[in-house]
């Protein structure tokens, strides 16, 4: 039975392991442990038994807007709804916080995925928060090999 929970500081390690190899290739930013383990509430994890299979953190920017961001499930789990799921959580957990609208900064492989979650395209050049910006410039795209979408659920 899959169950979706918060995590503890306990399962960062599993969390780092799961997400090296998109973190290696850009797809994912790279957290260091402490900067999980400070924003550690803002994670909803999948977990079979004790295995984590699956993650993604819901990080609060400003009271009208979070993000959903480093979201990964398992390879041997992809494909089997777990990904729907935590985006469900995730926005039940928005919904119960009172946050207006959730971004996430995707992929074109992606996009179809979160349009069925009724996220909708936005320019990313509108995007005023320069918090979010902040994060950009630590990553390896950044300025110049960039593909990431901006999509915003409201
Ligand atoms: C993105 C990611 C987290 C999705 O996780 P997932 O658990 O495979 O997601 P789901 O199973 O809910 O949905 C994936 C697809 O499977 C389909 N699917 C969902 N439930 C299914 C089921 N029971 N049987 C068959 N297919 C199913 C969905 O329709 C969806 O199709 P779509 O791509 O056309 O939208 C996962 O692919 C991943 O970890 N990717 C690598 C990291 C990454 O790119 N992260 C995002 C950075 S922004």
């Amino acid at each position: 039975m899959i169950r979706y929970t918060k995590p503890t500081l306990l399962d960062i390690e599993a969390m780092q392991e799961m997400v090296a190899e998109y973190v290696a290739d850009g797809t994912i930013l790279k957290r260091e442990d402490d900067e999980v383990a400070t924003n550690i509430r803002s994670y909803i994890v999948a977990k079979e038994g004790e295995k984590l299979i699956g993650y993604l953190a819901l990080h609060i920017h400003t009271k009208d807007l979070a993000e959903i961001r480093s979201f990964i499930v398992d390879k041997d789990y992809r494909n089997k709804g777990i990904g729907t799921v935590l985006v469900h959580e995730a926005k039940a957990e928005a919904k119960a916080l009172g946050v207006r609208r959730i971004l996430t900064l995707t992929y074109e492989n992606l996009k179809g995925f979160f349009h069925k979650e009724a996220f909708h395209e936005v320019n990313k050049a509108e995007i005023p928060q320069q918090k979010i910006w902040a994060d950009c410039i630590k990553c390896i795209h950044f300025p110049t090999s960039c593909s990431e979408f901006a999509l915003i659920y409201e």
